[in-house]
């Protein structure tokens, strides 16, 4: 198992590209399914979760074929299983995205049920419900959701109780091929949401609303191919836009999306950055001045994203003042807390409230990863802790930030990759 150490205390400085989204490029390759034809995807990251999704789909029958610029071709028409084995599922929730798309092209489907995780509980009751909803026949069994659809899925008005992204996604896919229309009230809003509804369109589908709570679709009888090239990684951005903070750095990303950060943007704003932002780049400029720590609330899109609150919790850590950040969408996203107090953060919990109040400096000390973004909190705190962190589990970050480290020391940060 790898580990990554980082030397801190050097201010980023200088450009990097931004690589495609994960939470959108996932669900478009399961999209896939949808269609026999030949399904052609550009801007896919290079991360473990990715090929994860291929040998899922490739267990499946499916024939996948990756270039050298990490353009996927995928052809659906040879499945043979429809089968996602619990070994694939329990390393990556969100294979439970081929249920929908199984279902609804197939007529049955057998997957694993994700089981518990690092950050809450994370049941998928809502997708069973709208699956059910649109007249599939579901039985959990041996901890495999058994579906069935006699005939084809029928369209259904579908009000989720919760806002869930990737619920949206399973039952947006399904819906593409069912009978009639759906209608999702309280959809989640996401960016990656509308990413993936932008790629069903061009296969043919018939999706309205994408973006906003309500999702209609009109059932198609069938898609067809596509040549798809997936948005960029708005966490990823938002992830590196912290980096350039908490150094008292200047960096400059580029192939992205400002726009799908407004939350974001404003909070980095407020804590005292220079952000400027064209429509695919956006700089960060802290002057040399240590920033002022910010309260932040996360909540679904457009709100202030559950992905960033780990890496906001660590720039508190050493920002000027007190603050508290509160976590609304996981019950227990607050793992990386500890291990900052490990490199010298003063941060305590209460209830989901984490309150901060920044030192001057951390100090490097081993710390471990839990989970991908409290990962990547660990790593930006590393860069401003006196001294040497190793950051120990990195296959979670691996799963989420393509060569994390050659673009932090592209920036000029000074960490390397080892066998631990
Ligand atoms: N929920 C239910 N029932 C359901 C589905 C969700 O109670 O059937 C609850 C969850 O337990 C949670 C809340 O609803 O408390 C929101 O969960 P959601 O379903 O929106 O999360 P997700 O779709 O499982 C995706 C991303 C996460 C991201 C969240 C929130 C993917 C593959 N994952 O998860 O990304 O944190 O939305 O924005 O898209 C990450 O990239 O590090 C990551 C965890």
């Amino acid at each position: 198992m790898d580990k990554l150490i980082i030397t801190g205390g050097v201010p980023l400085n200088g450009e990097i590209r931004i690589s495609g989204a994960k939470n959108a490029a996932l669900p478009i390759l399961a999209a896939t399914l949808l269609t026999g034809d030949k399904v052609v995807i550009g801007n896919i990251p290079h991360l473990h979760d990715i090929t994860t999704t291929m040998e899922l789909l490739g267990r499946m029958g499916v024939e996948l074929m990756v270039d050298e610029r990490m353009r996927i071709e995928v052809n659906a028409g040879s499945i043979r299983e429809m089968f996602a084995p619990y070994e694939l599922v329990k390393t990556m929730r969100a294979s439970i995205l081929v249920l929908g798309p199984l279902l609804a092209r197939h007529g049955r489907a057998e997957v694993s049920l994700p089981g518990g995780c690092a950050i809450g509980s994370r049941p998928v009751n809502l997708h069973l419900q709208g699956l059910a909803a649109m007249g599939a026949e579901l039985r959990v069994e041996n901890g495999y959701v058994h579906a069935a659809a006699p005939g084809r899925l029928k369209g259904a008005r579908l009000n989720m109780d919760m806002v869930t992204v990737t619920g949206t996604k399973n039952l947006m896919m399904a819906a593409t091929l069912a009978e009639g229309r759906t209608v999702i009230h309280n959809a989640a809003r996401e960016p990656e949401v509308s990413d993936l509804a932008n790629c069903l369109i061009s296969m043919g589908a018939c999706i309205e609303g994408a973006g906003t709570d309500t999702i209609i679709v009109e059932g198609v009888k069938e898609l067809h191919g596509t040549d798809y090239s997936i948005l960029p990684d708005r966490i990823e951005t938002g992830t590196y836009l912290v980096a350039a903070a908490i150094t008292g750095g200047r960096v400059k990303l580029k192939s992205t999306r400002p726009e799908l950060l407004g939350a974001v943007l404003a909070k980095l704003t407020e804590a005292g950055a220079e952000v400027t932002q064209g429509e695919d780049w956006v700089m960060l400029d802290t002057g040399g001045r240590r920033i002022k720590a910010v309260d932040v609330h996360t909540s679904p899109y457009p709100g202030f994203p559950t992905d960033m609150q780990a890496q906001f919790t660590a720039m508190n850590c050493v920002s000027r003042g007190t603050a508290a950040i509160t976590e609304n969408v996981f019950e227990n996203r607050f793992m990386h807390v500890l291990e900052l107090r490990r490199l010298g953060a003063d941060v305590r919990l209460e209830g989901n409230t984490a309150i901060t109040t920044g030192v001057p400096r951390l100090t490097g000390a081993p710390v471990m990863a839990t989970d991908l973004r409290a990962s990547a909190s660990l790593v930006l705190a590393g860069l401003v802790a006196e001294g040497e962190t190793h950051v120990e589990r990195i296959y979670h970050i691996d799963r989420g930030y393509e060569t994390i480290e050659e673009k932090l020391s592209q920036l000029g940060a000074q960490i390397r990759r080892v066998p631990s």
